[in-house]
């Protein structure tokens, strides 16, 4: 039986980047769902089995529409697009597990959505490549999910490879492996255990505002249409008519994209504490100039602040919850946990969860 691993994400730097034209440093995590896929002799009839929620997806291929219950716009939306792509998809039967924790800006659902395109790419020999398939779960987001994500998270699902983070130029798709190891430090992910549910309106609100100040500026200084092409001082020249919001979410793009080609250097010359640095530098953006940050958040990366063994701390991914990325000291990490925990739970009466994550492979075939 076609048993595959399909991986969330890390992303080192560079948040809400993706869709603006940045660079970001992403990587595919050890944290997998783990799906099984059977013809079954159907044309059109497909089940997928969730183990973790307890529940079955019946879908007929003749008829995708969107579902009802959280996960099955994901697994909906894959299938739609494919059928876009190709005619050769007929009825099968899926099992999937997970131990990506969900809702946690890890990207479960770029996991579920390239295990899904990746397993039916091999059942029925689609012959799609690996960037259809981060696309075709790009669009499946868009189309069924109604979050107007960018490419970062179905990229790294499926290009993730094991000791590397990516350096991805999100405008021409080019991007570069780049060795990761931190040793003696290590990647703590904190868990806040929230999920606003701003979360995909105030992620679409972001991507308007950017793009429309974007717009002004480019209209301004006839430029094109790109963050590529503005700098910093085009921005301030435009400070009265892009209103305060999209000011700083103009400012902002452009600061973090530098961030991210700096935080590339530090990791190539083996510099931690500068690429620490610039976690903390992103952290600060997102909460004040892109405004994705939240209560539990920060406090997180401001308790971490003192601690001379984390280098480095920032929210991670959309944002509006989910966790914090710390760089710390491997030696540091049972003496921290016990106590940022209680302080957490003392604030905000949430249990903290976490776990410790190492850039890993991208979807693969466990079995044939
Ligand atoms: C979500 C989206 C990505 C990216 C991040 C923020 O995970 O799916 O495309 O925009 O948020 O960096």
């Amino acid at each position: 039986m076609l048993k595959i691993s399909s991986p969330g994400r890390i992303n080192l730097i560079g948040e809400h980047i993706d869709y603006n034209d940045g660079y970001v440093l992403p990587a595919a995590i050890d944290k997998t769902i783990t799906m099984t896929f059977e013809p079954n002799g159907n044309p059109h009839r497909c089940t997928i089995k969730s183990k973790g929620f307890d529940s079955i997806l019946v879908a007929d291929l003749r008829n995708l529409e969107k579902g009802t219950e959280g996960w099955h716009n994901y697994v909906l939306g894959v299938l739609f697009e494919i059928q876009q792509l190709t005619n050769k998809l007929r009825g099968f039967d899926c099992v999937m597990e997970t131990n990506v924790p969900i809702g946690s800006g890890v990207s479960s659902s770029a996991a579920l959505e390239c295990g899904m395109a990746f397993g039916l790419n091999e059942l029925f020999d689609l012959g799609l490549t690996k960037w259809q398939m981060a696309k075709l779960g790009q669009r499946a987001e868009h189309n069924f999910v109604g979050t107007k994500c960018g490419i970062m998270d179905q990229f790294s699902s499926v290009m993730g490879k094991k000791d590397y983070t990516m350096l991805l130029d999100c405008m021409t798709l080019d991007f570069e492996y780049i060795p990761t190891a931190v040793d003696p430090y290590v990647i703590l992910m904190l868990n806040t255990n929230v999920t606003h549910n701003l979360s995909t309106s105030g992620y679409n609100t972001r991507r308007e505002e950017s793009s429309t100040g974007l717009a002004v500026i480019a209209k301004r200084f006839h430029t094109k249409n790109s963050f590529r092409d503005i700098d910093l001082s085009m921005v301030e020249a435009c400070k009265e008519e892009l209103g305060e919001i999209r000011y700083k979410r103009c400012r902002y793009v452009l600061e973090e994209t530098r961030r991210v080609l700096e935080a590339c250097e530090a990791l190539k010359a083996g510099n931690l504490v500068r690429l620490g640095e610039l976690l903390y530098e992103s952290h600060a953006g997102q909460q004040h100039g892109y405004e994705i940050s939240c209560e539990e958040l920060d406090f997180l990366v401001e308790f971490s602040k003192p601690e001379a063994q984390i280098l480095g701390s920032r929210m991670m991914g959309g944002g509006f919850g989910g966790c914090t990325l710390n760089i710390i000291h491997k030696d540091a990490v049972d003496d921290y946990l016990p106590r940022v925990s209680k302080a957490y739970k003392e604030k905000f009466g949430i249990e903290l969860s976490h776990f410790i994550t190492v850039p890993s492979d991208g979807t693969t075939i466990l079995t044939q």
